[in-house]
């Protein structure tokens, strides 16, 4: 497997993101099968693990840290939390620091190489939290910290502060708002860009049909992208990824993550799933090499293509509200 720097981390060029097995696409599969899928992950190449506090209530993080204990000391495991309401300067600091211990407790270690701050909203100064992020580096809790959806301007303040390792933001052919400030910044500042969804929650792996059901906290419930009339209407842009995957031997899920690979050398995508197959594909992506030439065709084709539907927050909230 090939990896990348992102900040200061070596990391695989494709991760595993592990949201799935706990949250997020409906019923799972069991914890033993989810271990072994991890697992599996790590023997295919794959160093580098996404999870999150709020993933199952923190039981995906307890299933990240038991299936990666064996290999603890290969693989750089990324969390995420939340701040909740708006705490004062000094609650700030405690609250952060009672998170990431319960996290260190469900991962079974002592520290983790990336910790991510889940959303950035605007009543939170990031320079207080970048503050509490430099403590943390200081203290050796964590190596590396981050921001999740934020914007250009909260990227600058918080880099100012405490140097971020990574932006973790949703990203693929399908989400592109991040082109325009974000990722430019992350190349001039020397951070790591780390698109989420990069599939578009598995649309662009041409598997999706209309008639497909989603239930329970499934997000393909309540995002746009996954109305029928959207999946009809954004069938020109799966063929296209399907031709161009044909002549490159690879499939249109590998043909979206090495379009993101061959655009900048910093991004590192983290696409999930629950399926050995699938896993195995996700992560061969990475020997799937485009030219300049190539790129430069499909960058051409997928501008005269227009999207239609998306994912966002906004949608994803629906859920609890939609039982
Ligand atoms: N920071 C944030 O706010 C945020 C938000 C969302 C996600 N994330 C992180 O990003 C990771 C990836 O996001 P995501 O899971 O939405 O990404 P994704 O890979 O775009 O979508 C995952 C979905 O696509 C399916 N899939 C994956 N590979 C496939 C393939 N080769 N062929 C057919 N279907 C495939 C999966 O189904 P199966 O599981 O059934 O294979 C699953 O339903 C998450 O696991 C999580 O760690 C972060």
């Amino acid at each position: 497997m090939k990896t990348r720097a992102i900040g200061g981390l070596q990391v695989s060029a494709i991760g595993l993101g592990t949201m799935g097995f706990s949250h997020g696409y409906g019923p799972s599969v069991s914890d033993p099968e989810a271990i072994g899928l991890i697992r599996k992950a790590f023997d295919l190449g794959c160093t580098f693990f996404d999870t999150a506090e709020g993933y199952g209530a923190g039981a995906n993080e307890q299933l990240v840290g038991r299936a990666l204990a064996p290999v603890r000391d290969q693989v750089v495991i990324a969390t995420k939390f939340f701040i909740g309401s708006t705490p004062t300067r000094a609650e700030l600091g405690r609250r952060i620091r009672a998170r990431l211990e319960a996290s260190l407790g469900r991962l079974g270690t002592d520290h983790v190489e990336l910790y991510y701050q889940h959303r950035v909203p605007d009543s939170i100064p990031v320079e207080d939290v970048a503050t509490v992020m430099g403590e943390l580096i200081e203290e050796g809790k964590i190596l590396g910290w981050g921001q999740s959806q934020a914007t250009e301007e909260q990227v600058r303040r918080a880099h100012a502060v405490t140097p971020l390792t990574a932006v973790q933001s949703e990203y693929s052919i399908m989400e592109r708002m991040w082109e325009r400030a974000v990722i430019p910044a992350c190349e001039e500042l020397g951070i790591g860009f780390v698109p989420f969804s990069p599939l578009a929650s598995g649309f662009l792996s041409g598997t999706v049909s209309a008639d497909d059901t989603y239930t329970g906290d499934d997000v393909r419930r309540v995002i746009s992208r996954f109305d029928k009339d959207n999946i009809r209407a954004n069938q020109p842009l799966l063929g296209l990824l399907t031709g161009f995957a044909r002549e490159k031997d690879a499939t249109p899920a590998q043909l979206s993550l090495a379009w993101m690979l061959h655009k900048k050398d910093f991004i590192v995508p983290i696409p999930g799933s629950r399926k050995l197959n699938r896993i195995q594909e996700n992560l061969g992506a990475a020997n799937v090499t485009l030219t300049d030439d190539e790129f430069t065709r499909i960058e051409n084709e997928l501008a005269k293509i227009e999207i239609h539907g998306n994912r966002t927050d906004e949608d994803i909230t629906k859920l609890s509200h939609d039982e």
